[in-house]
């Protein structure tokens, strides 16, 4: 399944992914944490959506069609794919470009990016 969960403490920001899905509740600084939707469309101007290129087994990341900042108060944390029980994460500093390049399997793949203040995104390749 190429789908990953992830949630968030919307306090201190601590943020996980499912890595088996129990069935208990996530809590953390003494309350549930929030599970995060990833958005796949965006309204101002694509920033966040990744744009993913395909050339055989590399995948070239770039968030998103129109560049994102790259500032401390506003940047791309990470980028992560995923196939099957494959998940690859590239974590990103604001002196980085918002991009990530991930060896790949034939077959479907899925991308997440997440942005310290717009939360979640996804798109699929
Ligand atoms: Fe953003």
């Amino acid at each position: 399944m190429n789908e990953l969960t992830f949630y968030e403490c919307d306090i201190c920001k601590n943020l996980v992914y499912l890595v088996n899905d129990g069935k208990g509740k996530l809590v953390c600084c003494n309350q549930p944490m929030t599970k995060l939707e990833a958005g796949s469309e965006d309204a101002s101007h694509e920033k966040h959506v990744p744009a993913l290129t395909r050339d055989g087994n590399v995948l070239d990341v770039v968030v998103g069609s129109v560049e994102h900042p790259m500032i401390p108060q506003h940047y791309i944390m990470w980028i992560a794919t995923v196939q099957g029980d494959h998940v690859q994460f590239a974590h990103l500093t604001p002196n980085d470009e918002p991009k990530a390049s991930f060896n790949i399997s034939p077959g479907d793949v899925r991308v997440y990016a997440h942005c310290n203040l717009h939360g979640l995104w996804t798109a699929e390749a």
